[in-house]
């Protein structure tokens, strides 16, 4: 079975029972802040999912361009990719669990479609909620239906696993929003058990999950509550890469489509795809396939310092460590991103038709990164020279583990942390995004100040602010009151960007004099006079409205779920600023602004040209 053949069966199989076939979005979301990527086939179908009509009708079938880097740390082992594709069908208030779960049961056991024997097949249903939650308006029943359905299919109860939410309800990354409790099923592979407690969610590797049925029932709000969705929907999603392995017997994800990738980087290292290599062989491909992907989209996302740009940098920046680990030592990575296009152009012909831009941007990277990847690791192994071993303790991370290189992580020494300036340090001057700096430490047996390096980034961040506002020359007392007002008309012009273009645009760069503002964002073409007569209007009424403009400090996810656009350093706990004006603009500054809009004067754009590839730039001043 190859995954041409299986896309091909999935999309005929529900076209069959109804489904109209919808195209594979961009990976990037265009309506949706709270994340950065399209992490399942459900994600641009969230409005449809809340209630709104699809044009395509009720019945939706597709395989979807995925990305979640919240697996980067466990690439490496058999089973997880940062990119995948997801075959997935949906009820938008059509059919519900029983047709759903009847139908997955038929696509996976009739010869005619998959013909997995039932004995292969375990499955896992939600195991309900304990009473505490019920209190609290947060609790949702054991999912007996599926339990039974599953039952009537002919899965001995014996394979019907029961979880609670964290492995068996699912929902969009963001906290609200519509979710519901979900059936997953896997493939036994013939590895043996890694115990009598062996099961689906122990992940050594006996089940892979292929699919996942979600009854969408719920709508969680802000507040965290289940509040009963008025159109129940079904949303499942099949990984792809997984099932055409399982169905083939391979070990592992990286034959078929990433096989020619492996295959390159062997020739490329001259070492095989065997022991010790496995591992940093799977991480290069993996991450390489993804970076194409997301160069590759129409949004056209370039490495960069923020957001997507940020990931898709840190992607190539490991691959690239990795490949030197195994003896690459020439520029490489755009060799893979010919082999990922070679591989899959015919199926997404966006990968071709940004070809000169993904390798481009590959070449510039990586000559980049390789200038101070050198001097970094002497100065990564400089700082941790002298590091004291403290205690015993067990490796911090499970998937470390799993590794199975036979280096006794488990047992590994801990010495003290690596400072965070040290590791802001990497970060700032080597250009080592901080995960590769952890990567680092933890293949020594230590870890990193993570707050530490939070704390330095926050105040650099703020500092280069400041000082791209051109407040900082000679200190605060140089900053105008013309450079605070342009700073304010540049979350102004941010936000009306976003909305005429489009929510692909983010900032790029910024740099204020008392003269003017000048703004880059990331936007693909040029702008009509239309367009930017709007943004100017749209501005020009802000200003009008004399909107107030306020701060608030919220920790990250807060931030996030606010809405709120800019740079989030961290991932958890760490407190930022957020800026906004009126209800129009939210963004993540230090700051200052003006109080209110009603001072700016009249704003005009004076200039807007190409500033690099799938960058623009704007000029504007107030007058
Ligand atoms: N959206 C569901 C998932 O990704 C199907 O597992």
């Amino acid at each position: 079975m190859t995954s041409e053949q299986l896309r091909k069966k999935y999309l005929e199989f529900f076209a069959e029972k109804g489904h109209a076939v919808i195209p594979s979005a961009s990976l990037v979301p265009e309506n949706d802040p709270s994340v950065l990527f399209t992490t399942a086939g459900m994600h641009p179908l969230v409005p449809f999912l809340m209630g709104e009509k699809h044009p395509a009708g009720q019945r939706l079938v597709n395989f979807q361009k995925c990305v979640r880097t919240g697996d980067i740390d466990c690439v490496g082992d058999q089973w997880h990719l940062t990119f995948f594709e997801m075959l997935g069908n949906w009820s938008l208030g059509d059919y519900g669990k029983k047709e759903a779960l009847e139908w997955s049961y038929e696509f996976l056991t009739s010869k005619k479609w998959l013909g997995i024997p039932v004995e292969k097949l375990a499955v896992t249903v939600f195991a309900g909620d304990p009473p505490s939650l019920k209190l609290r308006g947060a609790s949702a029943p054991f999912d007996r239906e599926a339990f039974n359905i599953w039952q009537g299919l002919g899965i001995p109860e014996a394979k019907i696993f029961k979880y609670g939410k964290k492995e068996n309800w699912w929902g969009p990354a963001g906290a609200a929003g519509p979710c519901g409790p979900d059936s997953e099923m896997f493939y036994v592979t013939a590895k043996p058990a890694c115990g009598p407690d062996c099961q689906p969610a122990c992940s050594c590797g006996k089940y892979v999950e292929i699919w996942n049925d979600v009854f969408m029932e719920y709508n969680k709000t802000a507040s965290g509550k289940f509040e009963p969705l008025a159109q129940k929907n079904v949303d499942t999603g099949m990984g792809v890469e997984r099932t055409v392995s399982v169905l083939n017997g391979y070990q592992d994800n990286y034959q078929e489509l990433i096989k020619p990738l492996v295959d390159k980087i062997e020739e490329l290292a001259g070492k095989k795809y065997e022991g010790e290599f496995v591992r940093s062989m799977r991480i290069i491909a993996d991450h390489l396939r993804a970076a194409t992907f997301i160069m590759g989209d129409d949004l056209g996302i370039a490495p960069s310092n923020v957001d997507q740009g940020y990931v898709v940098r840190k992607l190539i920046r490991r691959a690239i460590r990795h490949g030197r680990m195994i003896g690459i030592q020439d520029n490489f990575t755009h060799k893979i991103g010919q082999a990922v296009m070679s591989a899959m152009g015919d199926v997404y012909p966006e990968l071709i038709k940004n070809k000169e831009f993904v390798l481009a941007n590959f070449k510039t990277e990586e000559d980049k990164f390789t200038k101070t990847l050198q001097a970094g690791l002497k100065e990564f192994h400089k700082s941790t020279e002298n590091t004291k071993v403290q205690s015993l303790t067990p490796s911090p991370s499970p998937v470390l583990r799993e590794r199975g290189t036979g280096r006794g992580r488990k047992t590994q020494k801990h010495t003290t942390e690596l400072s965070g300036l040290a590791t802001f340090n990497l970060f700032q001057t080597y250009g080592f995004p901080l995960e590769l700096t952890k990567e680092m430490a933890y293949e020594k047996g230590f870890s990193v100040d993570e707050p530490g390096f939070n704390q330095e980034f926050k105040k650099h961040q703020e500092l280069s602010r400041t000082a791209a506002a051109g407040k900082f020359k000679g200190g605060l007392g140089e900053q105008t009151e013309q450079t605070i007002k342009y700073h304010t008309a540049t979350h102004l012009l941010h936000a009306a960007l976003r909305q005429v273009l489009g929510d692909h645009v983010f900032q790029r760069g910024s740099n204020i004099t008392d003269e003017r503002l000048r703004f880059d964002f990331s936007h693909g073409a040029k702008m009509s006079a239309e367009q930017k007569a709007a943004v100017e209007k749209i501005v020009n009424q802000l200003i009008d409205d004399d909107l107030p403009v306020n701060f608030v400090e919220l920790p990250v996810a807060e931030a996030k779920k606010k809405g709120a656009i800019g740079v989030f350093a961290d991932k958890y706990g760490e407190q930022v600023k957020v800026y906004s004006i009126g209800d129009y603009s939210r963004e993540i500054c230090g700051g200052p602004h003006v109080a209110r809009t009603g001072v700016l004067g009249h704003f005009k754009i004076i200039k807007e040209e190409a500033s690099s590839a799938g960058v623009r730039r704007i000029k504007a001043i107030l007058q």
